[in-house]
This record gives structure tokens, sequence and C-alpha cells, in this order.
């Protein structure tokens, strides 16, 4: 059955003293979704991913996950056991004194014995290109190195679901490739919050725009098309 993974319904937040940040917000992702979300900055769209989490509480509105209401913290606990969820910000995501620490975090709190979970880590740290980085400090980690460890420690809890924010700040090109790469590999459900319209071509099939606090009704196509300009002869892709 094709139930949703996530549902979300009439979801209104505000940050203390501030105007709403989520206004009346209903979006739902189903198994065989793969979903981009993009908007301008400042639409609410972490704000959402947030309360998709758990991690803050909607003044108004129900959360769903699995086809269960978030009706507590242990809801949302074993729920986020199944979801891959890469923070906007990699020093959100990373907390360990070392890299294989914090990559092995997950897995050992989905309750794999220790060798099972630093296989996993190993695996997921290969994947990203980051094999060596195990006993490397997280917080002096670069940039992008930070979001690909971010990323191992996704991709090491073999998620059910993936929510991505940002996933490619600071990520150089050879990065970004190997990342569409991976995701093409997964045959699971997502959400892509990103602003680079060629990334979420090439990694989701339907594009979703926030705006206000809103998702707004209707869907886009991402695409990418080929062209040339008057002064160049080369086609290329955008
Ligand atoms: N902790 C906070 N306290 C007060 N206001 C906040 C807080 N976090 C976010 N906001 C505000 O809430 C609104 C939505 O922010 P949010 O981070 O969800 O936007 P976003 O769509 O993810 O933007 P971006 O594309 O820049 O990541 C913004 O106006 C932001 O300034
Ligand atoms: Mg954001």
């Amino acid at each position: 059955m094709n139930h949703a993974i996530i549902d979300l319904k009439d979801i209104t937040y505000a940050f203390p003293n501030r105007e709403n940040a989520l206004n009346g917000l209903t979006f739902h992702l189903h198994h065989d979704d793969k979903l981009g979300l993009f908007g301008p900055n400042g639409a609410g769209k972490t704000t959402m991913l947030h309360i998709l989490m758990g991690l803050i509480k909607p003044q108004k509105g129900k959360v769903e996950l699995f086809g269960k209401t978030m009706a507590d913290g242990k809801a949302f606990d074993e729920a986020r056991l199944r979801i891959g969820f890469l923070f906007q910000h990699s020093d959100d995501q990373l907390f360990c004194p070392t890299v294989l620490d914090d990559v092995t975090f997950g897995p050992l709190n989905q309750g794999l014995a220790r060798d099972d979970a630093l296989n996993r880590a190993t695996q997921a740290l290969e994947i990203v290109g980051l094999a060596g980085f195990e006993d490397r400090v997280p917080y002096r980690l670069s940039g992008g190195e930070k979001k690909l460890v971010a990323l191992a420690t996704v991709l090491a809890m073999k998620p059910e679901i993936l929510v991505l924010d940002e996933p490619t700040t600071g990520l150089a090109p050879e990065a970004k490739d190997r990342l569409i790469e991976i995701l093409k590999g997964l045959d699971m459900a997502r959400l892509v919050v990103s602003h680079d319209p060629d990334f979420l071509a090439a990694t989701t099939d339907r594009l979703l725009v926030m705006r206000d606090g809103c998702i707004r009704p209707g869907e886009l196509k991402p695409h990418t098309h080929t062209h040339i300009h008057e002064e160049g002869d080369i086609p290329h892709q955008h």
C-alpha cells in the first residue's frame, strides 16, 4: 500500500515574538516520492523539516509519520530511527570527538552490535569518499568535508527515507557529482531541499515551491535542457 510516510496537516508555527514562519502548511510524501523543495531564503523550509523531525513543536496542526500520529516525544524517537535527516548546518549534526564516533552513533542508536555499526560506518565513509577520515576531529574539518561526514552519518543508518536540507552547500563540483551518483543509486523515498535546480533535476522527480510559510499547490517537473548561446557554438546543459 502506498500510504504517506510523511503527512503534515495544517501546520502553523511561529518562533517566539515573530510572525508565523509556517502558515497552515500541508505536505505529504508517499513511498515512491522523490520530491524536491525550493523557495526563497527564510520561506520556512528548514522550519518545516525541524517540525517533521520533532525538533520543534507546531502551535497548530498534526504530524503523522509512517502512518502514526506523532503524539509525543517517544513516537518521534522511534520515527527518527527510520529517517535519514541531513541538517542544513553540519555542526548541528556532528557532535562526537571523532568522525568514526559520529558515523557509528546512528547505527548503535538503532540497536546494532558494535562490529556491525563499525562496518556500516566504514562503508558509509567509503561511499562518500572519506575512507581514512575515521580518526579526524569533526569540528576541524572543512565545510565540505563536514557535509560529507554528515551525509555518511545518514547513510550509515540505512534509513527508509531521506530528508536532506541543502545537501550540496559547500561541496565542490566533484563531491556534488558523487552525491548525485549516490542518490541515483538509492531507490528510496526522499525530500530534498535545495537552491540548486540542477541538483534537484538530477535527484528528484517532482518539485514543490515554498513561499511565505506555505507550499504552493501544484508542482513543477525538474528538467535539464541543452542550448547554445549566440557567442559560442558549444552546446551545454542547464
Ligand atoms: N531560531 C529562530 N528564531 C527566530 N526566528 C527564526 C529562527 N529560525 C528561523 N527563523 C526565522 O524563520 C523564518 C523561516 O526560516 P527557515 O530557516 O525555515 O527558512 P528557509 O526556507 O530554510 O531558508 P534558507 O533557504 O535560507 O535555508 C525566517 O524568517 C527565519 O529568520
Ligand atoms: Mg533552510
